[in-house]
């Protein structure tokens, strides 16, 4: 899954600050390669995981990274955090150090953390239009009626957005635990969404993001990299 694509001409003379003669005699000298094949033009595209070489000398050479986490309640949904853990403080010490977070978590919440360096991967995958649902277990503090579950369902005005939350799913297992799936990611959105009803989310943690899922096994504060399949099958 590439990330966002650039010219090759304009890469070379904004980041390497090349002339662009210079470029020109590169590629005619057939001295850059992308990814072990030479280069064949200026407007070539490439992306932040093509590799590049002038002659013998690596100019670029960054490796996609795609990270499950099972983040526990009070760590932070953040790369850094002047008071408190983040979940990037929980990653192994070896792990690239430009990832970013694909859908976050609030402080109190626990569950599923996607985190890559693949800036495309991770817009995909938060993009409402991607319809990639996200499923949340939560317990509340008061049992619900089916005015709550038909209202989650057309969708709750968020005044402060002015926004209609996009059609939501609320599936009752017994008086005081559901099931909540969203399509899209809004600031404190089931929190609220519950809100608009006076009931409270007591606990609140997500077990799957489209096809991504939780392994049982993996224990609070651990992660492991995905699988090259579970990053292609995210969409599917
Ligand atoms: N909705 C919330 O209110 N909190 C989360 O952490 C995720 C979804």
């Amino acid at each position: 899954m590439p990330s966002t694509c650039t010219r090759l001409d304009r890469f070379l003379i904004e980041k390497v600050r090349l002339k662009n003669k210079d470029v020109r005699l590169l590629l005619a000298q057939k001295r850059i390669l992308l990814d072990g094949r030479h280069a064949n033009g200026m407007n070539q595209t490439i992306n932040k995981f093509t590799k590049i070489q002038i002659d013998e000398n690596i100019i670029q050479n960054n490796k996609p990274c795609y990270i499950k986490l099972h983040k526990p309640k009070g760590v932070v949904s953040a790369t850094k955090d002047a008071n408190h853990k983040t979940v990037v403080d929980l990653l192994a010490p070896n792990e690239p150090t430009d990832l970013h977070i694909a859908g976050r978590l609030d402080f109190n919440s626990t569950g599923l953390i996607l985190l890559t360096n693949d800036g495309q991967w991770s817009r995909k995958l938060s993009a409402p239009e991607s319809n990639i649902e996200k499923r949340y277990s939560v317990t509340i503090d008061k049992p619900i009626t089916q005015d709550v579950i038909d209202a989650f369902s057309r969708g709750i005005y968020f005044a402060f957005e002015n926004t209609t939350t996009l059609p939501a799913t609320l599936t009752m297992h017994d008086e005081y635990t559901a099931e909540v799936i969203l399509k899209e990611g809004k600031y404190h959105q089931i929190k609220r969404m519950f809100g608009h009803f006076q009931i409270e989310v007591l606990t609140l943690h997500r077990f799957a993001i489209g096809s991504i899922v939780l392994d049982s096994h993996l224990a609070e504060g651990e992660s492991r990299h995905l699988n090259p399949e579970e990053v292609s099958r995210a969409f599917s």
